[in-house]
């Protein structure tokens, strides 16, 4: 007969396992019980836990390293890549060079950039079909979370049936071919999806942001080069840099934080506190730019395995419903999300504060953890981030439709409180 520890230490190694593959549609966990089975014994040293850590993609990192294309491509034995990108990116220097590259050194490939910030399915649907008729037999995404999206959902239609929305979250298909080999160049520092396996998808019918998410999905390489951020302009990098900042807090704060994700996160969450004022004031600052690409790489190492919370449920509903850009839609309601999960993990945030930059020393816990907080506001100021929901379009109206979305959102399980609707409908009206 197993003992109650016995079964206390299966129960942590099953849920351990389940949200280790929080990214895999078929392994999640719904939310719930699972999420909270530790809930007593979270928190640092009070029980050693089981967890997996997983993060496959062969990472390239440097200053001109986008020139280096060709190699990967090569190296996974591609005959022709389709480059994936949108048409501001399409427009730059940085993007003219990193195609004169592909051409100079002999490899084949056609460009695509007719993709659209915060995807609606339809997009995906007409890049996949180009995708299919180019006989491309490699994807390279070059762009922000937008566009590498895009190419992560199309590398998996040119071997799997169907259309995106049949993918999408409580859809009808999964994932059952592995998709074309994807290497993504990030030129945002903030979305991090060069390592993750989520695909997120506007479904325009339905009002709603929804992922497809698996681990075949994850790039297989991802070339991370500061020089494709410069052309960045501030309020995207204001934007972007708090998604990653974001990733980093729910990933830290998350039920299902481990000392990996745990080790990543204080990492993105000191250097976006660094360097992130910096990218904003001058876009040439290559120093924080650097900086900032590898916070957004290490936060989003974080979240894949410790996963993320109600910021993210909030923002990706509200992204459906009011079309708010999901770095900003962030920014502005994390410092509320903080003040109320706060008292879930006074420790936690207490630490957030000081890797922010806040003196904390010899204040009650409770004190220190709330100067997380007012870090937080004063990096959105400083950030130009909008100070209101109204301010970006949110009606009252559709608080109700943002509420049923956020309650849907799979990782609240793991937010490190327990909201109710009146806590989310508290946190809505106290941002509006
Ligand atoms: N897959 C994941 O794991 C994951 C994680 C977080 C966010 N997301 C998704 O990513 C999307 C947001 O991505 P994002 O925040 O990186 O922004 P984005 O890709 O939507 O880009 C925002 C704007 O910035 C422009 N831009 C990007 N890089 C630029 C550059 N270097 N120079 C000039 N302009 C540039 C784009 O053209 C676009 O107009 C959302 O749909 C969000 O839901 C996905
Ligand atoms: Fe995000």
């Amino acid at each position: 007969m197993q003992t109650n520890s016995a079964k206390a230490l299966w129960i942590q190694v099953i849920r351990s396992a389940f949200f280790a593959f929080v990214g895999t549609g078929r392994l999640s966990p719904s939310p719930g019980a699972a999420g909270r089975a530790d809930a007593g014994t979270k928190g640092a040293g009070k029980l050693m836990k089981d967890f997996i850590f997983k993060m496959p993609t062969r990472v390239i990192f440097g200053v001109g390293a986008a020139a280096r294309l060709h190699e990967v491509c090569r190296s996974f034995g591609a005959k022709k890549v389709f480059v994936v990108s949108d048409k501001i990116i399409g427009a730059t220097e940085e993007f003219k060079k990193l195609l004169a590259a592909l051409e100079k050194n002999g490899m084949p490939f056609e460009v695509y950039t007719d993709t659209l910030p915060e995807p609606p399915a339809p997009t995906v649907d007409a890049a996949a079909a180009a995708l299919k008729a180019s006989g491309c037999d490699m994807v390279a995404a070059v762009g922000g979370g937008s566009p590498i999206d895009t190419a992560k959902a199309i590398a998996m239609l040119a071997t799997n049936p169907g259309g995106i929305g049949e993918y999408l979250f409580g859809g009808s298909r999964t994932v059952e071919n592995p998709p074309l080999p994807v290497v993504a160049i990030p030129t945002t520092a903030g979305s991090g999806s060069e390592v993750t396996g989520a695909s997120v998808i506007e479904d325009v019918e339905k009002h709603v942001k929804l992922s497809v998410t698996h681990d075949s999905l994850i790039p297989r390489v991802a070339i991370v080069d500061p020089l494709m951020h410069r052309s960045m302009p501030g309020p995207v990098t204001a934007a972007t840099g708090m998604d990653a900042l974001t990733h980093a807090i729910e990933a830290y704060t998350s039920l299902n934080a481990n000392p990996m994700s745990d080790a990543l996160a204080r990492q993105t969450i000191r250097l976006v506190g660094e360097n992130i004022r910096a990218a904003f004031s001058n876009p040439a600052d290559l120093e924080a730019r650097g900086n900032m690409a590898l916070a957004s790489l290490l936060g989003a190492a974080s979240f894949v395995n410790g996963g993320l919370g109600a910021v993210h449920g909030i923002s990706q509903s509200m992204g459906g419903v009011a079309h708010v850009s999901h770095g900003v839609g962030n920014a502005l309601l994390l410092p509320h999300v903080m003040e109320r999960n706060c008292v879930g993990n006074l420790k936690k945030f207490a630490d957030i504060a000081g890797l922010l930059g806040e003196k904390t020393e010899g204040l009650p816990l409770r004190e220190a953890a709330e100067l997380s907080v007012k870090a937080v506001r004063s990096l959105n100021r400083d950030l130009q981030i909008p100070p209101s929901l109204r301010e970006v379009g949110v009606a009252r109206e559709m608080f109700p439709a943002i509420l049923k979305g956020t309650m849907a959102y799979r990782m609240l399980a793991i937010n490190p409180c327990v909201l109710t609707e009146r806590d989310v409908s508290a946190i809505l009206e106290a941002a509006y």
